[in-house]
């Protein structure tokens, strides 16, 4: 009978993560060392770490890297590319839009910074979701699908297992 069985809208703040947000953030990524990291990178300019906050909740982050994301180069031209790093939103808060507008924020920042590119690394096959969500927002593929990375996992028996993480570079001209 019904179509949508409810909407939801949420309120939320886009802005700069703070170390004083760790615990918020161990909440979604419960590993210090990955946002310990992504504080040094920031405190040496060399990455900005954005976040989505209900009140002071971490609901989803994104690390964007202004080292020039090297693969793509033959791509723009040379010209200066950031890169858009493990994009996370909570599960329950899909779908909402937070995830397009993490991401377009890392473009507005590019755009005050004058960096005419941005790329990412997404794997095409295990997440289609999301290859989707960057297409829509005028991304394209560029290159080959590489392996971008191999992690370790245990699964729901106990046995240890590889998973190998194939993905395709995807830029936008943000100029
Ligand atoms: C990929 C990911 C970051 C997307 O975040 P998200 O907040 O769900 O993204 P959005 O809500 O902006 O867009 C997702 C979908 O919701 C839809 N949507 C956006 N705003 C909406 C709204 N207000 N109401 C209903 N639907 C909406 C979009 O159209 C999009 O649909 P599509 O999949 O058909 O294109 C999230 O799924 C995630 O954290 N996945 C796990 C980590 C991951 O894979 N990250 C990507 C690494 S490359």
């Amino acid at each position: 009978m019904y179509e949508k069985l409810y909407e939801m809208n949420i309120s939320y703040q886009i802005r700069i993560i703070q170390e004083s947000d760790l615990d918020s953030l161990l909440l979604v990524k419960s590993d210090v060392s990955v946002h310990t990291d992504r504080f040094q990178q920031q405190k040496e300019g060399k990455a900005v770490y954005l976040g989505a906050f209900i009140n002071h909740y971490a609901i989803g982050y994104v690390l964007l890297s202004l080292d020039n994301k090297e693969d793509v180069m033959p791509y723009t031209n040379h010209k200066r590319c950031a890169d858009m790093i493990d994009l996370l939103i909570i599960e329950p808060l899909r779908n909402c839009g937070v995830g397009s507008r993490l991401a377009l924020a890392c473009e507005e920042f590019c755009k005050e910074k004058e960096i005419p590119y941005l790329g990412l690394d997404v794997n095409p096959t295990d997440n289609a979701a999301a290859k989707r969500l960057y297409e829509r927002l005028g991304y394209y593929s560029v290159g080959e699908i590489h392996l971008d990375g191999v992690y370790e996992y245990i699964d729901e028996e106990g046995s240890k297992g590889k998973y190998e993480d194939w993905c395709i570079d995807m830029i936008k001209r943000i100029e």
